[in-house]
């Protein structure tokens, strides 16, 4: 019989990671010591399982390796599963770190004179054009969104549109680029996510594994 190839969890680089850390080391996933080498340019690690791997990718594509098949399980926020909708991934657990919250801002003076209920049309820099575009239509506002893959604060500064949809954690970003939040579009946490696919084939190997990062969580949540 051939032995299972290992399971690839992908991990993603940033803030979450950090809070991933001790969750995925209580569930035995302790990575080699290249992980935490600055200088390594490695992208996939062993870890103290021998049938786990990690490997580290930007928060979008954590969902896009999962939903391909290519990681059987990973680690994305669900504004990350909002704006890719992918069918492929089940999503069994919310990690509860990682919290923050998707919203549209705009500079402070447009606010103070601004009513969201008047919009019609509205042009909007965000990494999220897909949720941005649904929430709008929603209510009957166009939204014309113009994708940034980051610094999105400065646009409404350099006059690239007015407003921008992002995720806001402690505010301070909005504050040091003279911004305020006018609306929530989502409350975000990261998620332990699943291909669909490997696990029908693999339960055996990912449902425990689901369920010893649900005991971290409980346990770091207790
Ligand atoms: C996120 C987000 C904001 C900032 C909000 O960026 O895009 O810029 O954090 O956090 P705050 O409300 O605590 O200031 P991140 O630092 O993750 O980097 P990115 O811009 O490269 O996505």
């Amino acid at each position: 019989m051939i032995a299972s190839e290992p399971l690839v969890v992908a991990v993603p680089k940033g803030r979450i990671l950090g809070e991933a850390r001790p969750l995925l080391a209580a569930a035995g996933i302790k990575p080699e010591s290249a992980f935490d080498d600055p200088d390594s340019r490695a992208l996939s690690f062993a870890t103290a399982l021998p049938s786990v791997r990690l490997i580290r990718v930007r928060s979008f594509d954590v969902a896009t390796f999962v939903a391909f098949g290519a990681a059987h399980l990973g680690i994305a926020g669900n504004d990350v599963l909002m704006e890719f909708d992918y069918q492929e991934i089940y999503a069994p657990l919310d990690l509860r770190i990682g919290r923050c919250r998707l919203a549209v801002a705009e500079p402070k003076a447009l606010s103070e004179a601004d009513d969201p209920a008047q919009w019609s049309h509205i042009r909007i820099a965000t990494k999220y054009p897909q949720v941005t575009r649904r929430h709008f239509a929603r209510r009957g506002v166009q939204a014309e969104c113009i994708k940034l893959n980051g610094a999105l604060e400065l646009a409404p500064t350099l006059g690239l549109c007015r407003r921008i949809v992002d995720l806001v954690s402690t505010g301070a970003t909005l504050r040091a680029n003279g911004l305020v939040e006018v609306e929530r579009i989502a409350e975000v946490s990261a998620r332990l996510i699943v291909n669909r696919a490997a696990l029908k084939t693999r339960p055996r190997d990912i449902l425990p594994f689901v369920e010893r990062m649900r005991e971290a969580v409980d346990a770091n949540a207790a």
